[in-house]
């Protein structure tokens, strides 16, 4: 079958604005995803095309874009999903624009950093590992699925209305750590988070949910996190 893929192109040294421009691409709808249909391009049509990807297995995040008006993992997305012959492509909105599908990330990953994304602990290290029970584990579970591909935050009216919003995904990964038993640092994380632009910017308007390639009960975990503080 022949796919008319419409790519939302900019180059900055070249271009005013982005403007779309139409590829005719053979595929196999029921193995090739939308990645296989940029390779081609890439390959065979225009080699300046720029995308991110790189395990092409929906692990890395890297490859989250706007597809047929919604985020998604390129990587993830087979043809036939799509149902129909047109497929757009476009960057993650609400993040600054570099060159055709590739968006700015620095901020976004500052907000992750922000949220002191990592085990803290007070005391002396045990002897053997920090023990935990299956019932503590299980409480942050869905939150370690995140990896970081900003499907959620870009696709959030609240984070488009207010940039400095944090976020959908550094909340995630904030309650990630806060729920953890063996954390000590729950408080100071709550801390932050109760800052003008931290939980309480959520509207929960449920995007964020709804575009989770890790099926994360996003919105969920912001509801768990600002009942903490
Ligand atoms: Fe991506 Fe889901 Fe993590 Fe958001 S929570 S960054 S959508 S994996
Ligand atoms: Fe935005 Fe998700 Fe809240 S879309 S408003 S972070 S529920
Ligand atoms: Fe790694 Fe798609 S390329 S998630």
């Amino acid at each position: 079958m022949q796919v008319d893929l419409r790519i939302l192109r900019y180059d900055p040294e070249r271009d005013e604005k982005p403007h779309w421009e139409a590829y005719l691409v053979e595929c196999d709808p029921k193995m090739d995803r939308v990645l296989d249909l940029l390779h081609r391009v890439k390959y065979e049509q225009d080699g300046s095309l720029t995308f991110r990807r790189s395990c092409a297995h929906g692990v890395c995040g890297s490859d989250a874009m706007l597809i047929n008006g919604r985020n998604r993992l390129a990587c993830k997305i087979r043809v036939d999903q799509l149902g129909g012959r047109r497929i757009t492509v476009a960057p993650l909105p609400g993040l600054p624009l570099l060159k055709d599908l590739v968006v700015d990330m620095e901020a976004f990953f500052a907000k992750f950093r922000s949220v002191q994304p990592f085990l803290q602990t007070d005391g002396p290290a045990p002897e053997r590992e920090r023990r935990q029970s299956p019932g503590d584990r299980e409480r942050f579970d869905d939150t370690t699925k995140c990896i970081l591909c900003a499907a959620c935050t870009s696709s959030c009216p609240s984070f488009w209305a207010q940039p400095d919003y944090v976020g959908p995904a550094a909340i995630v990964n904030a309650h990630r750590f806060i729920f953890d038993s063996r954390d000590d640092a729950a408080e100071e994380r709550l801390e932050i988070l109760a800052d003008k632009d931290g939980v309480w910017r959520c509207r929960t308007i449920f995007n964020c949910t709804d575009a989770c390639p890790r099926g994360i009960h996003i919105t969920q975990a912001i509801l768990e996190v600002s009942s903490a503080i």
